[in-house]
């Protein structure tokens, strides 16, 4: 089976009951069997049974992906969907498109590709003061390279959005944070995917992902802000951080940013050894135990977005 020949589709990127403009196809026996045929709808039904059997991934052939970027593109920007509509759509598209870049050999064109996604969801953060209640409840619990970096990268531009920043920075932002992890490609997978504490030759081995992150940017056409969410993500407001100890304002005001998202977002994500912490007891953390590794002033911003999110809500 040649699955390059196609991409993977999260279901709730569907409408149901509408014609959509690409084919659809479904894995079966490490067959690709033709599921639904361009302009025929998808029944309600079909999208309920598949949404409980959700390790079974719907595909497109690759030569209709613009096909199907238009396509959520106009579901999107329709005027027919809900803020929390919008939401999920857009997560569940990018989540698929996101692990397809992260697999991708292709930085260049991931980052190319990235564009859509980021522009879609700075114009619906910016947009929508309630969409971003709604994606920090959809973002994933569980961690994965591309869940985590997605992640990071929505709550970033939440973030920023909070500090005042323009859309043009916003969308700056929202890749360098997208791509911050890009150099743990360079780190061997056993080291990664390890399921307990590292030793100290892996421990050291992983802490040069922002350097290996630099090295692959440094050979593209990006922003110099989106190099330094990469590079400088780990470094503290104090000094003590990684590779470059840096201090206080030397430290990119957005890999600021990024530091204090990423820590959030391993926080309230479940790991092999770790429980996941809840959205308030991960701020409370940061805030008194962790408080001065970050710069106050967003520290307080991320604090704005998180009340903003859940004020209305009782799960905080
Ligand atoms: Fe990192
Ligand atoms: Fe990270």
């Amino acid at each position: 089976m040649d699955l390059e020949k196609y991409f993977k589709i999260r279901i709730n990127s569907i409408h149901p009951s509408k014609p959509i403009p690409f084919d659809i196809f479904i894995n079966i026996n490490n067959k690709m069997v033709h599921y639904l045929r361009r302009g025929n709808a998808i029944s309600v039904e079909k999208i309920l049974n598949f949404e409980s059997k959700s390790s079974n991934p719907f595909y497109v052939p690759v030569e209709q992906r613009p096909d199907y970027k238009s396509y959520v593109h106009n579901r999107i920007s329709s005027g027919e969907l809900s803020s929390i509509e919008k939401a999920v759509v857009l997560r569940e598209c990018s989540i698929a498109l996101v692990e397809e870049l992260f697999e991708s050999p292709d930085i260049g064109q991931a980052l190319e590709e990235s564009k859509q996604i980021i522009t879609n969801f700075v114009e619906l953060i910016d947009d929508e003061p309630t969409a971003m209640s709604h994606l920090i409840s959809l973002s994933s619990h569980d961690f994965y390279t591309y869940n985590h970096s997605l992640d990071v990268s929505i709550y970033s531009i939440g973030l920023g959005s909070v500090a005042g920043y323009s859309r043009l920075d916003l969308k700056e932002l929202g890749t360098g944070a997208l791509f911050h992890d890009i150099g743990k490609r360079n780190v061997s997978t056993s080291i990664i995917t390890k399921s307990g504490p590292l030793n100290d030759i892996e421990w050291a081995q992983m802490q040069k992902h922002p350097q290996f992150g630099l090295q692959i940017l440094n050979d593209e056409n990006v922003a110099e802000s989106v190099k330094a969410c990469c590079f400088e993500h780990h470094e503290s407001f104090l000094g003590n951080g990684y590779p470059q100890q840096l201090e206080g304002e030397d430290i990119h005001p957005m890999a600021r940013i990024v530091a204090i998202t990423d820590t959030y977002d391993a926080l309230t994500t479940k790991r092999t050894y770790n429980k996941p912490m809840s959205p308030r007891d991960a701020m409370l953390f940061m805030t008194h135990k962790l408080g001065k590794k970050y710069d106050p002033d967003l520290m307080e911003a991320m604090n704005e977005v998180m009340f903003r999110a859940y004020s209305s809500s009782t799960n905080y």
